[in-house]
């Protein structure tokens, strides 16, 4: 597959075209990624739950993320690498700027970082020094403790104006790509009709410029609790390989998510 690049997502969006995104943390997934045409490797900070076990990302380091990041752009030929800076790595501006640095380094092209409107300078600063950003919006897991939980957010008709004002603003100051987590479909689906840059929903319907699940999630590899936005591919496939292709698919030809998988 030809290098995919922030253009090649824009270009996508343009045509209508959906794209997918899955979460790797090492060589080889992200090499089964690529050779399924996955066009965005995350390299998330649900590391901290999926593979170091703890029950929310804020323990994750930005040593953590940058061992996994360059693991993973070690097996990647083709994905975009998008990585998180993990909780309380970019407080202030110029934490952001050298710990985005250190992710770039280790083989990150675009770092993704949690939040809305506080977020407007840090993102400017960081697009302006060649960083390009993903702002990751709605449900936000670094913040769990402040939302009481990781509940679904944008339901009132003020939070969801909130949202939609959020991604304005930091698109103008530069964000690249925005994700957005666990919101009602319409109010993904307006989102994303009126950003310039891709959005990339997870537990936000069908109607976003591309989708992002946990990989351990789509590969029915869990503790107990599934969320409803969540489908094992790998219990309709016949090995690991075949469901990183079934999930490309699946995003592509619109079948996933399905409507339950979405919130209303
Ligand atoms: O860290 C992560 O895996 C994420 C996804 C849930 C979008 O941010």
């Amino acid at each position: 597959m030809k290098k995919v690049t922030l253009n090649t997502l824009s270009k996508l969006k343009a045509d209508g075209e959906k794209f997918s995104c899955l979460t790797a943390y090492d060589a080889i997934f992200s090499h089964l990624q690529n050779c399924a045409g996955v066009e965005v490797i995350l390299v998330g900070d649900s590391l901290g739950m999926v593979l170091q076990g703890h029950d929310s990302t804020l323990p994750v380091s930005v040593d953590d993320m940058v061992y996994h990041t360059k693991a993973v752009s070690q097996g990647n030929s083709s994905a975009l690498i998008m990585a998180d800076l993990p909780f309380m790595s970019y407080a202030t501006p110029e934490q952001a700027m050298h710990n985005a640095g250190r992710l770039m380094q280790a083989g990150a092209h675009v770092i993704k970082i949690e939040g809305g409107a506080w977020l407007a300078d840090t993102i400017r600063l960081l697009a302006e020094r060649g960083v390009p950003v993903c702002a990751h919006l709605g449900l936000t897991p670094q913040t769990v403790n402040v939302m009481g939980g990781f509940k679904v957010q944008g339901k009132t008709p003020e939070a969801a104006q909130v949202l939609l004002d959020d991604a304005a603003l930091l698109e103008a100051n530069g964000a690249s790509l925005i994700l957005l987590e666990c919101v009602p479909r319409s109010l993904a689906k307006n989102l994303a009709e009126k950003a310039h840059v891709p959005v990339i929903g997870i537990g936000a319907g069908a109607d976003t410029d591309g989708q992002v699940l946990v990989m351990h999630d789509m590969l029915g590899m869990n503790t107990g609790y599934v969320p409803r936005f969540v489908k094992n591919f790998l219990a309709e496939s016949d090995d690991i390989q075949s469901a990183f292709s079934n999930y490309v698919k699946a995003v592509k030809d619109g079948t996933f998510p399905a409507d339950e998988h979405g919130f209303d």
